[in-house]
């Protein structure tokens, strides 16, 4: 299997992004050899700003790092510093078709002022193809969101082959779990997001014990003991939400979760999320505060991309070379 899969640099961390995508990135280290990029350069297709780019890049590497991305594992790496995936990009978007780019939903939920958009945020998912396509993937882990960009990815790969002959490898859809959806502590029913004005809503990756345990405490929550079976839980988002991140960091299932705490109220419930969360995200940020401003993360990511750049050089000669295109 050769994983590949990338993320924005976005600051500020939360719980949903660890359970949703890097806790999985962690675990498929010892499935595959692994690509895991920070997509910084889709990252300036809504406004960026240089300083705030740089400083999400160099975050977000050391969050991946201190959560359990090892570099000497997987092949860790950002964007720009592979200069394949623009080049890529540019030859996909002569293969792409301007009817399947303007059925992306994620474009049209974006861009819902479209005519004042960039067109990178038009031609995102070409960009996306590009990523995937130069490591010659079979697995790309991504969330529901994104399935639509994989199933684009593969109608540019056939096409290409099909006009050109077989260069591309077509990804599998990813067949790893699809991750946790965690909801925001104070709404059980919207997503926890970076974008909440509330900080109460979410576990941030750099929060410390104290504040950890103040937002279960103040986690929305009601006067009713938990239920013994999931189908009276899922009535009760709240609920759900926390048994779900107790579940999940945990490592174990639902009805396990169900069973420890059916008949206790919140005042089991909440301290016992507060108190393994407080233990997971401990070592993790001592570890992120010890190296979010080393130099050694610019080391890290140049050495990933020299790796990355030897597996993605041939894709690119080979493509440049079946076109016509001499260089
Ligand atoms: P974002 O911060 O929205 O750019 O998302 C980065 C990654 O984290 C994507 O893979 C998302 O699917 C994942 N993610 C973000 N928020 C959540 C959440 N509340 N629950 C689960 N996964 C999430
Ligand atoms: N578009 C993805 C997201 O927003 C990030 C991404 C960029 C990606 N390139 C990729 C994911 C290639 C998987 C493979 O989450």
């Amino acid at each position: 299997m050769r994983i590949v899969s990338g993320i924005q640099p976005t600051g500020n961390l939360h719980l949903g992004n660890f359970l949703g995508a890097i806790k999985q990135w962690v675990n498929l280290q010892s499935d595959g050899e692994c690509y895991f990029f920070l997509a910084d350069l889709h990252a300036i297709t809504t406004r960026s700003n240089p300083k705030e780019l740089r400083n999400n890049c160099q975050e977000m590497a050391a969050s991946l790092i201190a959560c359990g991305v090892d570099h000497t594992k997987s092949v860790l790496f950002n964007q720009a510093r592979v200069p394949y995936h623009a080049e890529l990009s540019w030859i996909l978007q002569c293969t792409a078709r301007v009817g399947w780019l303007n059925r992306m939903v994620q474009f049209k939920e974006k861009g819902a002022n479209s005519e004042g958009e960039s067109v990178g945020l038009y031609s995102y998912p070409v960009l996306q193809a590009a990523d995937i396509l130069l490591y010659h993937a079979t697995h790309v882990p991504v969330g529901d969101d994104q399935q639509q960009h994989l199933q684009l990815t593969k109608d540019i790969a056939n096409k290409f082959n099909n006009e050109y002959g077989k260069v591309f490898t077509i990804p599998v859809p990813k067949l790893v779990d699809n991750g946790t959806r965690v909801m925001s502590l104070q709404d059980g029913t919207r997503k926890m997001s970076k974008s909440d004005e509330n900080d109460m809503s979410r576990i941030n990756l750099v929060d410390d014990a104290d504040t950890i345990t103040k937002k279960l405490k103040r986690a929305k929550s009601d006067t009713e003991l938990l239920p013994d079976n999931l189908e009276e839980l899922c009535a009760r988002p709240e609920a759900l939400n926390l048994l779900t991140i107790y579940a999940a960091i945990t490592n174990s299932d639902m009805d396990s979760a169900l069973t420890l705490f059916s008949g206790k109220g919140y005042g089991v419930l909440k301290p016992a999320v507060a108190e393994v969360l407080v233990e997971t995200f401990r070592p993790i940020k001592k570890t992120f505060d010890e190296i979010k401003n080393d130099n050694q993360i610019t080391e890290i990511l140049q050495d990933g991309a020299d790796r990355a750049a030897m597996v993605a050089k041939p894709t690119i000669e080979q493509v440049f070379s079946v076109i016509g295109l001499d260089r």
